[in-house]
């Protein structure tokens, strides 16, 4: 936990369809209620620039996009949403939500991609400069369950968000490269993560994560 500075800063990862992002707004929501100031945001796409740039990344046309070119735009979003958007909001004594983080990165392209976890430590220092997660939520589910999931919110999908589905479309192993790379990077830093069965319904998880959240309340200043 940061004694160093105010706010509180904390992200949500998870395999795709996982329900992070409905039980980050629902987190958003009751604080909100009650009476905390609540910065929510995303990653890719947390800022105006963030939104340009989550566009070529999840494009479906955008096959060739070289492994590496995909690493620097992900941490080109993320040094553009820390710059603009989270350290200003922690600054000010805010609690600021994350939808994904540099967790995803190690879990997509250091572990998915194979481009090795030292390359994203690396890009991480120069983008994040130095500031990690308080607290990272890793909402669990099977590979299975969340791919069935996030197929069928693709189907559903129209308008700007069409076709973006760059990241859904890779092999099953990919995404079990990724689910078990999540598991081993909460198990390494057990003190920030709080894992939680993602399996059970909205409201069950949603407890879940409130319980596990609101002792952290005493942090924000
Ligand atoms: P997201 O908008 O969270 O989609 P979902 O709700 O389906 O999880 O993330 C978009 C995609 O981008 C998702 O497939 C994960 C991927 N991603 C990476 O590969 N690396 C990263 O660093 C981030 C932030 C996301």
């Amino acid at each position: 936990m940061s004694t160093t500075r105010p706010g509180l800063f904390v992200t949500f990862e998870g395999i795709d369809g996982s329900g992070k992002t409905t039980q980050l707004r629902l987190l958003a929501q009751r604080l909100g209620e009650l009476g905390h100031e609540v910065v929510v945001s995303c990653e890719p796409g947390g800022t105006a620039i963030g939104k340009q740039i989550r566009k070529i990344l999840l494009d479906a046309n955008n096959q060739e996009l070289a492994p590496t070119a995909e690493l620097l735009l992900y941490f080109a979003a993320r040094a553009q949403n820390v710059e603009e958007l989270i350290l200003p909001s922690l600054d000010a004594g805010k609690i600021v939500l994350v939808d994904r983080f540099t967790d995803s990165t190690l879990a997509y392209q250091a572990a998915g991609r194979g481009l090795g976890e030292e390359v994203v430590l690396q890009l991480d220092r120069i983008a994040c400069r130095g500031l990690k997660p308080d607290v990272t939520f890793l909402i669990d589910i099977d590979v299975e369950t969340s791919l069935a999931r996030a197929r069928a919110r693709n189907e559903q999908t129209v308008g700007e968000e069409a076709g973006q589905t760059r990241m859904d479309e890779q092999t099953i192993e990919f995404h079990r490269r990724v689910a078990a790379a999540y598991e081993r990077l909460a198990a390494r830093d057990a003190e920030r993560f709080r894992r939680i069965d993602g399996r059970t319904s909205v409201e069950e998880v949603a407890a879940q994560v409130w319980a596990a959240f609101s002792p952290l309340l005493e942090h924000v200043r």
